[in-house]
């Protein structure tokens, strides 16, 4: 076996090493599939080995779940549905193999065990864990639109009940080892390190070889289906699954059914069942879409995909952030966690230390959470300098300005800043619509000046987006690069332009809301609508939280810019009107399209007159339409950006949507959405919009040559790709 170690000790317990040469995490590879049943008929067979212990020789984690690029390709290659379905089955049966192999096994869980990890784990008679606050254990495949599907919904739902299993599977949230003892997935929490010896200890202290589910007294924690109970936990949970998924993920409501069903019948049954539903789910568009997406594009884009190649790898090991506020203490936050020595500068000592204050608070939400201890937080807030003085940027590799959004005092910034920059240090704005070509005109090393976009807030949001200027350079790009994986962000690249990317495309989700209200639609199914197409919130919503004013002003900069060829947004007065003369900015100040003095918060009353209901029809063909009208809006902006060569790589495109502003996750993002709506479908559809809504839906003439040639944005990128390679 390659993958993993038997060694037996004097005691007859085999300690079982999972480690898969060459990579620094265990996953569930097709060769690591391959060899489970071949050590579990050691086990069974083996007269010498009296108890087996499972666990990792990587210092990294324990395992992080099935190999999704090596799974997908592999269960759906084979072509038949059965074919698929043998091929998902493989996990299920090695591991009813090992629980039912007739010696005890216990799992050493020392490090991180995701998914089919912790389902390896779930399937020996007893679990002991390092008590490290690095170490998570989840089922988290809902994330990326399938469920646990090595065993996972059977087993967790008899340990922990119906009702905790459905929320941890559907949500897809890790434990931490104490919680994970609390709810009763791991048996014992010890020390780091000791997690074998405490393992060896179970088996020699007469560990049962026996699941509690194949025990005749075996109770479902909380009760079945026909439990009364029972019942409950399924009808509420079923309506809010439902209510929380709209319908938009199978997974869902496929991992309901195979709960559902699973818990009915013996084990044996029950992972039959929940392979069926796997499968079933695997080979749906929407599973697919996110796998693509939301894994294996991510992961590339996460290694440096889209760095220039040729660039020497840098490390930046001291970066300045100009700017203390929001934005620049979230940076220096989230750099200072990544090990980088951070000088933090704004315009007044108060200001600089407040920022820092930000940092520290952020850093005792981990301290008490136990992710670091009190020497690694004194470092942490130690590598932060708070100061008004320029001079100790010298040595930065890195400047990040973060001040406010005006052109001059950038520009100021800028040049003060560049008379400390050493050759080979690079400067980055975090603007968020300002041209990064407009700005690089107060640098005196233009091809050194990037954008590096970050959201808020910064310690949650994972995406950075990258600007170049017209005259950037590609060491500026590398550099930008390493540094957003260095602070372990995924990185995009864009090419300039108004509202460069993400701004642009999200903007035309929150203007489309707008749109509908001015047409009469009600508010609240406005957003409801805009729940229903899969965004995290409803257009109005959403502007509410960027803020109103905001928005206000980039329309006037937007005027200014464009003189006669700017044309308002639909419903744009309405705006205005509740800035200008009301002082509704939106959820800041507690009022916008809603109040927030409230929880929850409520509709503003005084909308009614401002934008009068005239459409009083919500019949389901009705939201249908609206629903697709908010997706296919953004979708045709981003078709835009493409033809513009804002963005030309479809991975950027659909995980930057994902990840920025939230675009419906279920379709993959943007250009996938397109791809598999098919492109000639998509443009006729965009150009009934057209025809209904105006011209802010005609597809670019590039998204019509396409569909006339039979093109998709994948098949060429793949085309490209090859032709590289
Ligand atoms: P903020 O108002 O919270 O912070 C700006 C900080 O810059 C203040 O602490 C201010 O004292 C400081 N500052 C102003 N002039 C300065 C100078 N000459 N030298 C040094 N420091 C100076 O603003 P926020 O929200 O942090 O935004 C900063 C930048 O980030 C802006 O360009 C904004 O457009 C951009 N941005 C903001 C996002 C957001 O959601 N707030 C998202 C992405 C980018």
């Amino acid at each position: 076996m390659e993958n993993f170690k038997i060694d037996v000790d004097a005691d007859g317990i085999a300690l079982i090493t999972f480690d898969v040469p060459g990579r620094s995490m265990n996953t569930l590879t097709s060769g690591v599939m391959k060899e489970i049943p071949e050590w579990v008929e050691r086990i069974k067979t083996d007269d010498a080995i009296k108890g087996a212990v499972l666990t990792s020789g990587k210092t990294s984690g324990f395992c992080a779940g099935a190999d999704l690029g090596d799974m997908a390709g592999g269960m759906l290659a084979g072509g038949s549905l059965q074919d698929a379905y043998d091929a998902g089955w493989k996990l299920n049966g090695a591991l009813r193999a090992l629980e039912t192999c007739g010696k005890p096994v216990a799992a050493a869980i020392n490090g991180l065990a995701l998914g089919g990890g912790l389902e390896l784990t779930l399937a020996c008679h007893y679990r002991v864990v390092g008590d490290s606050p690095k170490i998570q254990l989840g089922l988290p495949e809902i994330k990326v639109g399938l469920f646990p599907g090595g065993g996972g919904t059977q087993r967790l739902t008899r340990l922990v009940g119906v009702q905790a299993a459905m929320m941890a599977m559907s949500e897809g949230k890790s434990f931490r080892p104490n919680d994970a003892k609390g709810a009763g997935i791991v048996h014992e929490v010890v020390p780091v390190g000791g997690e074998v010896d405490a393992a060896k200890a179970w088996i020699k202290g007469g560990g049962k070889a026996v699941q509690p589910w194949d025990d005749k007294s075996f109770k479902l924690p909380g009760g079945g289906p026909y439990h009364p109970a029972g019942i409950q936990n399924f009808l509420v949970g079923n309506a809010m699954l439902r209510k929380q998924s709209y319908g938009n993920y199978p997974a869902v409501l496929n991992l309901m059914k195979a709960v559902y069903e699973g818990v009915q019948v013996p084990m044996d049954a029950a992972l039959r069942i929940e392979t069926r539903y796997f499968i079933k789910t695997l080979m749906t568009p929407q599973a697919q879409a996110m796998i693509r997406s939301l894994f294996l594009s991510k992961q590339e884009l996460d290694k440096g995909a889209v760095r220039p190649a040729g660039q020497p790898k840098s490390d930046p090991k001291k970066v300045t952030v100009l700017g203390a506020g929001m934005m620049g203490a979230g940076i220096a936050y989230v750099q200072a966690l990544a090990g980088i020595e951070t000088i933090l500068i704004d315009r007044d000592q108060e200001a600089a230390d407040k920022g820092k204050a930000h940092v520290e608070e952020l850093l005792k939400k981990r301290l008490s959470r136990g992710q670091i201890d009190q020497a690694k937080f004194d470092a942490l807030l130690g590598s932060v300098t708070a100061t008004t003085d320029y001079g100790l940027i010298k040595g930065s590799d890195l400047v990040i300005e973060a001040v406010f959004e005006n052109r001059e005092i950038k520009a100021e910034v800028t040049r003060r800043a560049e008379a400390q920059l050493e050759p080979g240090a690079i400067f980055g704005s975090n603007t968020s619509t300002l041209p990064i070509t407009g700005l690089a005109e107060a640098s005196v090393r233009p091809e050194d000046f990037i954008g590096i976009h970050f959201f808020s807030p910064v310690d949650k949001m994972m995406l950075v987006e990258v600007i170049l200027g017209e005259k950037t350079g590609e060491a500026a790009i590398a550099k930008s690069l390493d540094y957003i994986m260095k602070i372990k962000k995924t990185p995009i690249v864009v090419n300039d332009g108004r509202g460069f990317y993400t701004s642009r495309c999200f903007g035309t989700y929150v203007a489309e809301g707008l749109a509908m209200l001015e047409e009469g639609y009600a508010p609240a199914l406005i957003d409801n609508i805009g729940r229903m197409t899969g965004m995290p919130r409803g257009p109005l919503e959403m502007h509410d939280d960027v803020a109103l004013d905001l928005s206000v002003k980039i329309a006037k900069q937007t005027r200014e810019d464009l003189g006669d060829a700017y044309v308002p947004m639909a419903g744009w007065q309405i705006v205005q009107t509740m800035v200008e003369d009301l002082g509704r900015y939106g959820r800041k100040n507690g009022k916008g399209f809603y109040d927030y003095d409230t929880k929850p918060k409520k509709l503003w009353s005084g909308l009614s007159e401002l934008a009068p209901v005239k459409i009083n029809d919500s019949t389901p063909e009705l939201i249908e339409d609206q629903k697709q009208r908010l997706l296919y809006r953004q979708a045709v902006e981003v078709a835009r950006c493409w033809e513009e060569g804002v963005i030309d790589d479809p991975r950027e495109a659909d995980v930057g949507a994902i990840l920025a502003w939230g675009f419906a996750p279920w379709t993959g993002g943007p250009i996938t959405l397109i791809d598999q709506t098919g492109l000639k479908a998509f443009v006729a559809k965009a150009d009934d919009y057209a025809a209904r809504y105006g011209y802010r839906f005609k597809v670019p003439q590039l998204l019509r040559d396409m569909a006339d040639q039979g093109r998709t944005f994948y098949g060429d990128f793949a085309g490209k790709q090859k032709a590289a390679a």
